[in-house]
């Protein structure tokens, strides 16, 4: 399967972007399609836009091809838990037959950060990493995806620790230093004491830092005084993408 291109499919608050994957080199084979996020994002207007976007490439992929999608949310065995930043109808949504019955074919949901950490560690910045690492995704929140030996822990959802009583993504993440028009330094004195919190609490080998903000990362990191390596993630917005099909077509080979 490795040798073909798969489809993956990232749904987050303002776009759902979806573009065939080439495996082996873990990068596009074509230019993204992006849809803009509905207002109201349910399953329903979700998944019509996600069927366009697999029409619009259906020519370029193996009939039988898995896809891979992301949500911004757990996802526990196909099946949508939370909605920290989408519509609250995804709760409780089977997403891989809603998805599986309309593309009618195999399809793998993932969570976004965890479908990006998995791009990352085979394609990426975590490549070769064999100890504990954990990427966090700065954005709208704060996705985390764990690795130990490079197997995925799924669902850690860190952004949500409690820090200073405040659930840590409303305060540290992209969308608190767009909105309260924060200097770098200003938001980078919330990432210190993010970053050590969660240091503290897993020891990692390694912290990977994505999510669009990443590019400009020489603007915050080097503000930060962790003792754990901290390093930008290097697929950035395409990693969720990437990652989905990559497990996609992992979950499909094992079975
Ligand atoms: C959600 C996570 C998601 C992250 C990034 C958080 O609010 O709870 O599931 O990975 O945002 O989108």
């Amino acid at each position: 399967m490795t040798d073909q291109h798969l489809l993956g499919v990232d749904i987050g608050g303002s776009g759902i972007k979806g573009a065939p994957v080439d495996l082996v080199e873990g990068r596009f084979a074509a230019e993204r399609l992006r849809l803009k996020t509905p207002g109201r994002s349910t399953p329903e207007a979700v998944a019509e836009l996600v069927g366009t976007i697999a029409e619009e490439f259906a020519g370029q992929l193996p009939a039988d091809a898995p896809v891979g999608i992301t949500v911004p949310a757990v996802v526990q065995h196909g099946t949508v838990r939370t909605a920290a930043n989408i519509d609250e109808d995804w709760i409780g949504t089977d997403a891989e037959t809603l998805f599986g019955d309309l593309l009618g074919r195999p399809v793998l949901v993932v969570n976004d950060a965890d479908a990006a950490g998995a791009a990352e560690m085979h394609y990426g910045a975590g490549r070769g990493t064999d100890g504990v690492v954990l990427l966090t995704t700065l954005g709208t929140g704060i996705g985390t995806a764990l690795f130990h030996g490079g197997e995925l822990v799924p669902n850690t959802e860190l952004g949500h620790l409690e820090l200073d009583g405040h659930d840590a993504e409303t305060r540290a993440a992209n969308s608190a230093r767009e909105d309260e028009d924060l200097s770098w330094q200003e938001w980078a004195a919330r990432l210190q004491r993010y970053y050590r919190h969660v240091e503290d609490l897993f020891w990692p080998d390694l912290f990977i830092v994505g999510g669009g903000v990443s590019k400009k990362a020489d603007k915050f990191l080097s503000e930060l005084d962790l003792r754990t390596p901290i390093v930008p993630a290097q697929l950035r917005n395409d990693a969720g993408i990437i990652g989905a099909a990559w497990l996609a077509a992992h979950r499909e080979g094992q079975a």
